[in-house]
């Protein structure tokens, strides 16, 4: 009896041991609160995906998620690679990027906002396509601000576009002057004016974006994390953690 018990118990901890022992690998870029950014006290990489994939993670039975973080630009080459098993980085579904990877179910929408400096010259979105406007406009590189900014500002001849391979790295640069404004997502640029003095972000926007999570086009996964992330929106979870994350203001 004792053996039969013992050999019992050897084999669920086997079979959960294949169960569980396991993570997924997310790739993200980590400059992008509330996404996604390092905790200054514990270090790890936290934020609304970063919740959202250890839960979905869970839910299919692994032990959770390892992030993998890299330039904004570098995921979907990551993604299509096998690098990882999925990009989630506030990522907009695009017409684009739908040639090369699969797109799930979007799980929160974005805006690409404008930040200023107070006192700024620009003082609409309008102001940076007018006749004969010259500004400098930093970006992330490889994102849909960039997108946008490259036709409607650098090939319509109204500027120059920076491109950072961070929003954070972008706002640095326009904290000392080096740049006009920052086209980049209403909720990373509300984190970034709350924490730098002399910003502010402009009343109109640019468009509204749905975000999704990225994968390899045929993978076995997207119909699985797609399963899990749409229990997840139904049952009211991803709006509780997108509600820590944001009402925090
Ligand atoms: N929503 C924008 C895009 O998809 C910007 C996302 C940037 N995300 C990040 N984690 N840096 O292009």
């Amino acid at each position: 009896m004792k053996k039969i018990i013992a050999l019992v118990l050897v084999s669920l901890l086997a079979l959960s041991g294949a169960a569980f022992a396991e993570t997924l690998k997310m790739g993200t870029n980590a400059a992008f609160p509330p996404y996604e950014y390092y905790d200054d006290e514990t270090g790890e990489i936290v934020g609304i995906d970063a919740e959202i994939a250890d839960l979905i993670c869970k839910k299919l039975g692994y032990d959770g998620v390892e992030i993998v973080d890299m330039d904004f630009s570098a995921i979907i080459n990551a993604v299509v690679s096998g690098k990882v098993d999925f990009g989630m980085a506030g990522m907009t579904v695009t017409e684009e990027r739908l040639q090369s990877v699969d797109f799930t179910t979007s799980y929160a929408t974005g805006i690409q906002s404008v930040i200023v400096p107070e006192g700024s010259d620009i003082t609409s979105v309008d102001d940076l396509f007018a006749e004969g406007a010259n500004h400098k406009v930093g970006v992330q590189l490889g994102t849909t601000g960039d997108i946008y900014c490259s036709g409607d500002i650098e090939e319509a001849g109204l500027g120059t576009i920076e491109r950072y391979n961070n929003g954070a790295d972008a706002v640095v640069a326009l904290v000392s002057g080096k740049i006009d404004c920052v086209v980049i997502d209403n909720q990373p640029a509300q984190k970034f004016v709350a924490a730098n003095e002399g910003l502010k972000i402009l009343e109109t926007a640019y468009t509204e974006e749905d975000y999704a999570i990225c994968l390899n086009k045929d993978s076995e996964l997207t119909a699985q994390i797609n399963e899990a992330l749409e229990a997840l929106i139904a049952d009211g979870t991803v709006q509780s953690v997108i509600d820590k994350y944001i009402t925090a203001e």
